[in-house]
């Protein structure tokens, strides 16, 4: 599969430097052509010279140093690949391409490039677990880019932990599969996601709503993008960025977002319900401020459509996936959506822990179907979006 394929390999500065000229070696035996940018930190720990000699091409490190006068080598480089694979990615390479720094050759290369690119992260166990890492990979996860998670064991550093640059062998793997068609299983497959809260007006300047930051269901949008899906977002308010290649439908309560799902369900195979919808909205919402007055109150509430359920009901092909937010019995009430919506499968979470569940960037969830169940542990939301799909795809199988 990697015969004529044009991968750019980034090379950024840590100990795993070393077994990236293993995998430009692998790449190139699977017949691939190779070519490697090092950053200044990188060439601390192995020479030029041996990613020359397994490339059998330059190796570019500065990026005033052009080689050829007739184009500028950056954009050359970002313009040739197939494939651009950073491997190792340090915490700093990562920071730098999250937040759009470019300062030298190798971060230049991947703004420049419109390749596919992926990163190969490689460091010490609490750097990998560090809020602001984790942040920058959820950053980068939106901006459509994909990781092969570092692997678990013995660290350079003395530390045993997740963290270890992946074996070359199974990058290189996964760098094949990646260019076999049938990859992306989900291509030719319409998928609708629902994410974030809805907002229930009481008059014009109050509502009803919740914490949910949307962030798991962007999650899953993204997710079922990069397995080739067309993807309908359809999200109550958050302060997350729309996410690139797919449609985007922001809506307000929870009746609008029955709506929009509604006249797009005929078309769907999949419906992901990762929305917190507000179950109760008031019964009238004020057209004018509401005063207020001596004393008490009371505001008379009434039901919110249920809408995985109003989904459940109507379902014909679909596969219908929705979400529990739990602070207790969560499998008791995972189990109990799961008949009681007619869903196919409910991935449960525990809210009562601040570092996971709402709002958090990392999550822990059991995945219920009927006669099936997976526990998935504490990963970021995007790397645990992916792992819930492919489970899913692998269950079900693709929807007809
Ligand atoms: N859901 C929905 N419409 C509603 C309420 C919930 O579509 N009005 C969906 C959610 O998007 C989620 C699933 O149903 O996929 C479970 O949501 P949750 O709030 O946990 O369940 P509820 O049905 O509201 O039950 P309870 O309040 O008893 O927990």
């Amino acid at each position: 599969m990697l015969v004529n394929k044009k991968i750019l390999l980034c090379v950024s500065g840590g100990i795993a430097v070393y077994k990236a000229v293993a995998l430009v070696s692998k790449l190139t035996q699977a017949g691939a052509h190779v070519k490697v940018i090092m950053t200044e930190s990188a060439r601390q720990f192995v020479n030029p010279l041996s990613f020359q000699v397994m490339s059998k091409n330059d190796v570019f490190y500065d990026t005033f140093d052009e080689k050829d006068s007739h184009v500028i080598a950056h954009i050359d480089l970002a313009d040739w690949a197939d494939l651009v694979l950073v491997a190792p990615a340090t915490a700093n390479v990562i920071g730098k391409l999250a937040n759009g720094i470019a300062d030298d050759m190798v971060t230049t290369t991947l703004l420049a490039t419109t390749a596919p690119v992926w990163i190969a992260p490689a460091m010490n166990v609490h750097m990998y677990d560090h809020p602001a890492v984790l942040r920058n990979i959820d950053r980068l996860y939106a901006d459509g880019i994909r990781f092969i998670e570092p692997s678990a064991g013995y660290l350079a550093c003395g530390y045993v932990g997740k963290g270890r640059l992946e074996e070359p062998e199974k990058i290189t793997a996964l760098v094949s599969k990646f260019f076999e068609p049938q990859n992306l299983p989900l291509k030719g497959k319409q998928v609708i996601v629902s994410a974030g809260p809805t907002l229930e007006r009481i008059d014009p300047v109050r509502y009803l709503s919740n914490f949910s930051s949307g962030k798991m269901g962007y999650a899953m949008a993204e997710a079922a993008r990069d397995l080739g899906a067309a993807v309908t977002l359809v999200h109550g308010p958050v302060a997350l960025p729309d996410p690139s290649g797919m449609t985007v439908i922001a809506i307000e309560s929870a009746e609008q977002m029955l709506e929009a799902i509604l006249s797009r369900y005929d078309a769907a195979d999949y419906v992901i319900k990762a929305a917190a919808v507000a179950d109760y909205r008031p019964k009238q919402a004020a057209q004018q401020k509401v005063k207020k007055q001596q004393g008490d109150t009371q505001m008379e509430l009434e039901r919110t459509p249920d809408i995985l359920a109003t989904l459940g009901a109507q379902k014909t092909h679909q596969l219908l996936i929705g979400f529990a937010a739990e602070t207790n019995d969560v499998e008791t009430y995972a189990l109990d959506k799961l008949t009681r919506k007619n869903a196919d499968y409910i991935i449960a979470n525990d809210v009562s822990k601040t570092d996971r569940g709402f709002g958090a960037d990392q999550n822990t969830v059991t995945l219920y179907g009927h006669d099936f169940v997976q526990h998935f542990p504490s990963t970021s939301k995007r790397a645990l979006a992916t792992q819930l799909l492919e489970t899913i795809i692998a269950q079900s199988g693709v929807a007809k």
